[in-house]
């Protein structure tokens, strides 16, 4: 059964459950209770903000560090949220609007160079520009203290990267509406503003509250007005364990494809609790990723209990030659819904699921 994506808006929710599952609740269904936070969780958001005062007097004494937010009249501090390779992301009040947000402040470390800046307004730009329920709203930026900051929509609630430190794995069924929402929220990126993420994993997929899931982090989007520019220099960007091959090599342009490998890698870890190519180090992660001789691995391989119809999904996203990856958002989409409802997707490449060529290749 063919599903248009056009007409999709999610109806379903992950919501996690009291009994520390996670749910799938249509949602016209009375939205579940948020479950517990773990006690290590609830003394991170039960921390006391530091007070402004103590903030300022502590910015005479030493350098400004990472974890003291910048002073911003209209903003009140609350707690950290999150943190990532290049920003601090703050959950803060504001008084203006009466409610909480959420405020990335930019590394200064990676806001030196006019190329730096440049990336983060493009950051910015993209946020703010974008209106789709999958991905974090954004409102505007400006410098403070001589720090850049960004200010977006709140969401309470984890990513699937800290879901992934407190689980082992995530049930095949929850996995594919993740796979669902994300290819939504990407499709309207792509054709709508021609946005690459460039950065789909785990730590940048979050879900709210009412079990919602929220692409954020679009700090090293490129849209294709930027990656037609000539002028501009090709480097690697990306999170290593799901980077795509054309990322790595950097010698084309990135189209949606490029996120389709990432999003695939992405779904492998979220169901297999590992990822795609367990290597010791980066270098060789980003190797197993090019060598067409080391194929995705097949899921079943780490967990048995995964359908086919999925091992096929993640082998077509995850198909090195993108020429014989999906093509498009709307195919992903409507596999991943043939596999929820038991289907069989068609396998793409020569390049099938195929553990064996891995595990020889590894020499385990
Ligand atoms: N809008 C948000 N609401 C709540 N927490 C957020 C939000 N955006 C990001 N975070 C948290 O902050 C972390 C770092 O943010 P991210 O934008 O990914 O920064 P980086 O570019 O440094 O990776 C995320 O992994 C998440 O835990
Ligand atoms: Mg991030």
């Amino acid at each position: 059964m063919v599903i248009k994506i056009k007409n999709h808006h999610p109806q379903r929710f992950l919501v996690p459950g009291a009994d520390g599952k996670m749910h799938i609740v249509a949602s016209s269904a009375p939205k579940l209770r948020f479950a517990p936070r773990t006690p290590k969780q609830e003394a991170a958001v039960a921390a006391p903000a530091e007070p402004m005062a103590q903030v300022q007097q502590t910015r005479v004494a030493r350098k400004v560090s990472r974890d003291t937010p910048p002073n911003i009249p209209f903003l009140r501090f609350e707690s950290i949220a999150g943190r990532g390779g290049m920003a601090v992301v703050w959950r803060a009040w504001h008084r203006e609007l009466n409610r909480p947000v959420a405020v990335k402040v930019l590394d200064p470390k990676f806001s030196n160079t006019e190329q730096d800046v440049r990336q983060f307004m493009m950051e910015v730009r993209t946020m703010s520009n974008m209106h789709h329920q999958g991905i974090v709203q954004g409102y505007g930026a400006d410098i403070a203290d001589g720090r850049y900051y960004f200010i977006m929509d709140y969401v309470d609630g984890y990513t699937f990267g800290s879901l992934l430190l407190r689980k082992s794995h995530i049930p095949e069924s929850d996995v594919l509406i993740v796979g669902e929402s994300v290819a939504d929220a990407m499709k309207y990126a792509w054709d709508t503003f021609g946005v690459v993420h460039c950065d789909l994993k785990p730590e940048n997929i979050m879900v709210d509250r009412d079990g919602t899931i929220k692409v954020t982090d679009l700090g090293l989007c490129q849209s294709t007005a930027v990656i037609q520019n000539k002028e501009q220099p090709s480097e690697v960007v990306g999170s290593p364990a799901y980077i795509s091959p054309e990322q790595i090599y950097g010698d084309v342009e990135l189209d949606c494809r490029a996120d389709i490998y990432c999003l695939g890698a992405t779904l492998y870890h979220m169901a297999t609790g590992r990822i795609l190519f367990p290597l010791l180090d980066n270098d060789a992660i980003l190797r197993a990723h090019v060598n067409e001789k080391i194929q995705a691995p097949d899921p079943r391989f780490v967990i048995p209990s995964l359908t086919e119809g999925f091992a096929r999904l993640v082998a077509n996203m995850c198909v090195k030659n993108r020429d014989y990856r999906y093509q498009t958002w709307d195919e992903v989409f409507n596999d991943a819904r043939m596999v929820e409802e038991g289907g069989l997707p068609t396998l793409h490449a020569s390049e099938a699921v195929s553990s064996i060529q891995f595990q020889l290749a590894l020499g385990i």
